[in-house]
């Protein structure tokens, strides 16, 4: 056993060799190699192991990702049912230095991030779909394989909501472990300040659970927004907030209303924090092959009895809009009723920025946008491309650092802001390069235009990023330092960096 871990140790290219608790090793005597991590498995969990062109392993491998850029074939796909069989499976992976991704909802679109070829093993959290409430129902306790959607719908009964993601087929964990903006943002801070506990699987084999004020309080700190070399969460702990039906739906304007559209949302950014139980997402789609661009803005207000003023300039008589579905429902019933407007298995890419809040920030950012996807992507099959500003107040900040802090330490001296998220989605591969150099060029642009004017804000949301943008240099320098440590302190052998391969990792930035 001790002559597995140095081998998995040199392999890894580290030289600290960590104890690895003799309880989680002994399963794994006998697996010499990555060749035979598969057949580990298979041979343990016979049930719980698919083997390539099972229907398990298509059912695993197809069937859970947004985003057709994830189509990647792992040598096999590992579903463990609790805990206690992802301690095996990380201990086993480690001990066979094998390259593994873990997968929650699916919904990072970064080929790699959430899946893996061969010999690389996919750990699925399929079957982690644990959901219950505490008896005194402050808490729910959420296991990783949940997606958005199932945890409002679960929570709507008892009148509940927990602060978390705006679409529905987004992970728990993925939305969790990046910080995670949420409706309930501007009144409870990133979705991560609002977990009480986490029960993790770290790289040495061991569950135990993380509070803030626990022997683990340093990984609980870590996790609220450190991302995925820390630990595998097994199960998020968070508190409820009394939320039975909320106002929202989405308003819809064309191209006519352009102008005020941009300032309504620059006035959003501005006076957005007057009143905290609103919050907005608007987002500009275009159609550079029918050469059409709609003006949308979701609308949501955390109360029975609504407050029309936050939203007044989204709405007539200041704007004029083509349609709009904003009622009086259960948070679940408008995440069911989104979550097919955003179709799955087309090819997806993501990029992130962000600026004060400013009016020449945002007309800039939308002419610039909107210029160079017609110029650049319009001979591109299928090409949508998508704006989002998301404004983040100062009373989303507040609530973080009220909260015992985060590792992403935004700077609440400059709030608001405009955390924007630029989406691009396409059908055919053959394209990949050619978005993906776009993507990468414009935002490029964009940002260093921003800067130039003094507009520029630092954070960059992990969530909403591209391959290769930087997050973590983005966190405050004493934070990223600490993140380091609390890594190199829980995982000396790096399994979560070097063998957990997809992801943005701490010791890398
Ligand atoms: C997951 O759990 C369900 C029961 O909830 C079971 O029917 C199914 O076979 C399990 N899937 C896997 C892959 O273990
Ligand atoms: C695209 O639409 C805009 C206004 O909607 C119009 O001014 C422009 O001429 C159109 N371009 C083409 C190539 O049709
Ligand atoms: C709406 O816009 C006006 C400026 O046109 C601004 O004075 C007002 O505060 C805005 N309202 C809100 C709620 O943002
Ligand atoms: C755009 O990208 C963000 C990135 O976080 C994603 O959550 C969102 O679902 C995407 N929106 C659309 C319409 O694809």
């Amino acid at each position: 056993m001790f002559t597995h871990r140095v081998v998995a140790a040199l392999l890894l290219g580290v030289t600290a060799v960590a104890a690895v608790p003799a309880a989680a090793a002994v399963e794994v005597e006998g697996a010499t190699n990555q060749k035979n991590a598969c057949s580990t498995f298979k041979q343990k969990y016979p049930d719980y192991t698919f083997l390539p062109n099972s229907p398990g392993y298509i059912w695993e491998t197809q069937g859970h990702y947004w985003s057709a850029t994830l189509a990647q074939s792992p040598a096999c796909v590992f579903v463990p049912q609790n805990e206690n069989h992802v301690s095996w499976a990380v201990s086993t992976l480690t001990l066979t230095s094998t390259k593994f991704a873990v997968r929650g909802g699916g919904h990072m679109p970064i080929p790699g991030y959430n899946n893996i070829d061969s010999p690389g093993v996919l750990l699925s959290t399929s079957n982690l779909t644990t959901l219950t409430l505490s008896r005194d129902k402050s808490v729910v306790s959420v296991g990783p394989g949940n997606r958005w959607r199932d945890v409002y719908a679960y929570l709507q009964p008892s009148g509940l909501a927990a602060i978390g993601g705006r679409v529905g087929k987004v992970g728990v964990p993925g939305l969790l472990l990046g910080g995670g903006i949420s409706f309930y943002s501007n009144q409870y801070g990133f979705a991560a300040d609002n977990v009480v506990k986490y029960q993790v699987v770290l790289a040495s084999g061991s569950v135990v659970e993380a509070t803030a004020t626990n022997s683990y309080s340093d990984l609980f700190w870590a996790l609220k927004g450190g991302g995925n070399s820390f630990a595998i969460v097994t199960r998020f702990d968070l508190r409820t907030v009394k939320s039975p039906q909320v106002w929202v739906g989405i308003a819809q304007y064309d191209q006519s209303q352009a102008q005020k559209y941009l300032d309504a949302v620059y006035n959003f950014g501005k006076y957005g924090s007057l009143d905290s139980k609103a919050a907005i997402i608007p987002t500009i789609v275009t159609f550079p092959g029918m050469n059409v661009t709609a003006y949308a803005a979701a609308k949501f207000y955390d109360s029975t009895v609504n407050n029309p003023k936050p939203f007044e300039n989204f709405t007539a008589p200041n704007i004029m809009t083509v349609a709009d579905s904003y009622a009086l429902q259960p948070l679940s019933t408008y995440i069911a009723s989104t979550d097919p407007l955003q179709p799955d298995y087309l090819r997806q890419e993501f990029r992130v920025m962000s600026s004060i809040v400013s009016r020449d920030a945002v007309q800039l950012i939308h002419d610039t946008f909107l210029s160079q996807v017609y110029a650049k992507l319009s001979n591109i099959a299928g090409i949508q491309a998508s704006l989002t500003f998301q404004p983040v107040t100062k009373e989303f900040i507040r609530q973080g650092i009220n909260n015992g802090g985060n590792p992403q330490g935004v700077d609440i001296s400059k709030a608001p802001y405009f955390w924007m998220v630029e989406n691009w989605s396409w059908t055919d591969e053959a394209d990949d390069d050619t978005v993906y150099a776009f993507a990468k060029g414009i935002t490029a642009d964009i940002m260093k235009m921003l800067k130039k004017k003094g507009l520029a804000a630092d954070y960059l949301y992990m969530n909403d990023a591209g391959k290769g943008q930087e997050i973590f240099q983005h966190y405050p320098p004493a934070n990223l330092a600490r993140l380091k440590q609390i890594r190199a302190k829980y995982d000396p052998l790096k399994i979560y960096t070097a063998l957990l391969t997809g992801g943005w990792k701490v010791s890398q930035a």
